[in-house]
């Protein structure tokens, strides 16, 4: 038997990239996944690609609240009580300080924090009555050192750091954990954009000398919401190559 047989995750922005990772190792791990993300189809491919049976797909904006609610209740009915969330979805909409606009600044903490707050919100009554349950939020090193051109993106991953340690400890004495990683840069669509020589500055600003990959960040992904980690709550671990020590 894997150790999260039995469980039911869900996994935002989970239709590629970091998300689809952890999705995966998830589901290795005996889960069954429901994937959220924007679109339909995109979520729904991605959960008919997962090892194993009984995951799904679910389309839902994470800064809608309601939605989320609404997204919860379907996917309570139609997969089981949800005893991981992984809060992985995220955007970046950068720009430097003087020219960044309203939106720019307003989508990215929309995506990235609210979005975060309401699935947390949204699956915590259960969890509490259950007396378990595994929260994990994906923010950045950005989030930790900060970034010239990603005030916005900054902000909202250094408030997921805030939000992780605030819930880690309201939900402590209810068996709720949640924990943050903090994934330095990772061969991903977000980061596909990057030019070659940008690539190799980066390069040399990491000790182990190299892009982490998606299932780098799966793997602690797995440890942080299995048993492994039942003594874990409120930390951040930076899976980054060692760039922030
Ligand atoms: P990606 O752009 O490849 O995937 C993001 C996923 O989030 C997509 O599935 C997208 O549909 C979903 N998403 C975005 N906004 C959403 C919304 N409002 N509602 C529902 N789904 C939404 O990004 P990647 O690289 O896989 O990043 C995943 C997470 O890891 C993000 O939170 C990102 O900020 C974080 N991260 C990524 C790093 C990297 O180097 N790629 C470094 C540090 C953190």
């Amino acid at each position: 038997m894997t150790e999260l047989e039995g469980k039911v995750a869900i996994v935002t922005g989970g239709s590629r990239g970091i998300g689809q990772a952890i999705a995966v190792a998830l589901a290795e791990a005996g889960a069954r996944i429901a994937v959220v993300s924007r679109q339909a189809q995109g979520a729904e491919a991605a959960a008919a690609q997962l090892p194993g049976s009984g995951h799904a797909g679910f389309a839902c904006d994470v800064a809608d609240a309601s939605a989320v609610a609404a997204t919860l209740s379907r996917i309570e009915s139609d997969i089981g009580d949800v005893g991981i969330l992984v809060n992985n979805a995220g955007i970046t909409r950068d720009n430097i300080l003087v020219r960044m606009k309203d939106e720019e600044f307003d989508e990215v903490i929309a995506a990235n924090l609210k979005g975060a707050f309401n699935f947390t919100r949204a699956v915590t009554r259960g969890m509490m009555k259950r007396r378990e349950g595994a929260i994990l939020n994906i923010s950045s090193v950005v989030g930790l050192t900060g970034n010239a051109g990603q005030v916005n993106y900054a902000a909202s991953k250094a408030g997921l750091l805030g939000l992780t340690k605030s819930v880690a400890k309201e939900l402590a004495s209810r068996g709720v954990r949640c924990n943050a990683i903090a994934p330095g840069f990772i061969r991903t669509d977000m980061t596909g954009e990057l030019t070659e020589a940008q690539v190799e500055t980066l390069r040399s600003q990491i000790p182990l000398g190299t892009l982490g990959e998606p299932q780098d960040i799966a793997g602690a992904a797995r440890f942080l919401v299995g048993p492994g980690a039942r003594y874990i709550t409120g930390q951040v671990l930076a899976v980054d190559g060692g760039m922030v020590m």
